[in-house]
């Protein structure tokens, strides 16, 4: 019996990480968290001479760069993320690298080298994946795949939320909404490995829902397909 795969998908801020860091707590299996991924190449680029848009620069960049992920050691917070041996945990979830990541992760260079180690870390399967294109593209033979997601305003209120209780700076609901729709937009009309629901995924809206009941409702369609 090979060890379990699940894909979770979805736009930014429906709570991916936060979901599938505990449901991988929960099951007993590893979090990998892809996102992180491409943003600490995204913070790679914009703390080096390569402009974001020159990819033949951002390739040859990129193809010497080391990334280290601890992967599933902490399921209470972000996983830990190295670039060259430099510690980038906190520096990958700031406002410039979010405003920067579709830009990097829509490049072929980017996702070909991502790819490749997301799937030798799947190699093993016993792992919760999020990102985009997990169900579609990384693992398309996933055991379980949810396209988790939310109305924008919903998750514009809890990316706020989020804002406030990490004492940072307060960014304007409508502002925040705008920021969300332009980096799902750009991630949904990118040539390569879109964010798309795979059609065999179960799409979960969780406007209204805890973490615990969206967790609860993912353990228990995981049951049900083992
Ligand atoms: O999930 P998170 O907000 O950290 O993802 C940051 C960005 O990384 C996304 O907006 C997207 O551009 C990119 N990404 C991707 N494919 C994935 C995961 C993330 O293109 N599997």
């Amino acid at each position: 019996d090979r060890a379990p795969i699940i894909a979770i998908d979805g736009p930014a801020g429906a709570g991916k990480s936060t979901v599938t860091r505990l449901v991988a707590k929960k099951l007993g299996l590893l979090y990998l968290d892809t996102g992180a991924m491409y943003r600490a190449l995204t913070w790679l680029v914009l703390n080096s001479e390569t402009a974001i848009d020159d990819e033949a620069g951002v390739a040859e960049l990129i193809s010497q760069c080391d990334l280290e992920l601890l992967v599933g050691s902490r399921p209470d917070v972000p996983v830990e993320v190295r670039v060259n041996g430099k510690e980038v945990t906190d520096a990958i979830r700031s406002a410039i690298v979010t405003r920067n990541v579709s830009a990097i992760a829509a490049q072929k260079a980017v996702r070909e080298k991502l790819v490749s180690q997301q799937r030798e870390w799947g190699e093993k399967g016993g792992l919760v994946a999020e990102g985009r294109d997990i169900g579609t593209n990384v693992f398309p033979h996933a055991d379980l795949k949810i396209f988790l997601t939310a109305s924008v305003t919903e998750r514009a209120k809890r990316r706020q939320k989020e804002l406030t209780a990490q004492g940072k700076e307060i960014i304007d609901l409508a502002q925040l909404q705008g920021e969300i729709e332009q980096r799902d937009a750009y991630d949904s009309d990118r040539a390569i490995a879109p964010l798309k629901k795979a059609p065999d995924a179960i799409e979960l809206i969780t406007d209204g829902l805890s973490i615990e009941e969206v967790i609860a409702k993912i353990v228990q369609l995981y049951e049900r397909e083992k």
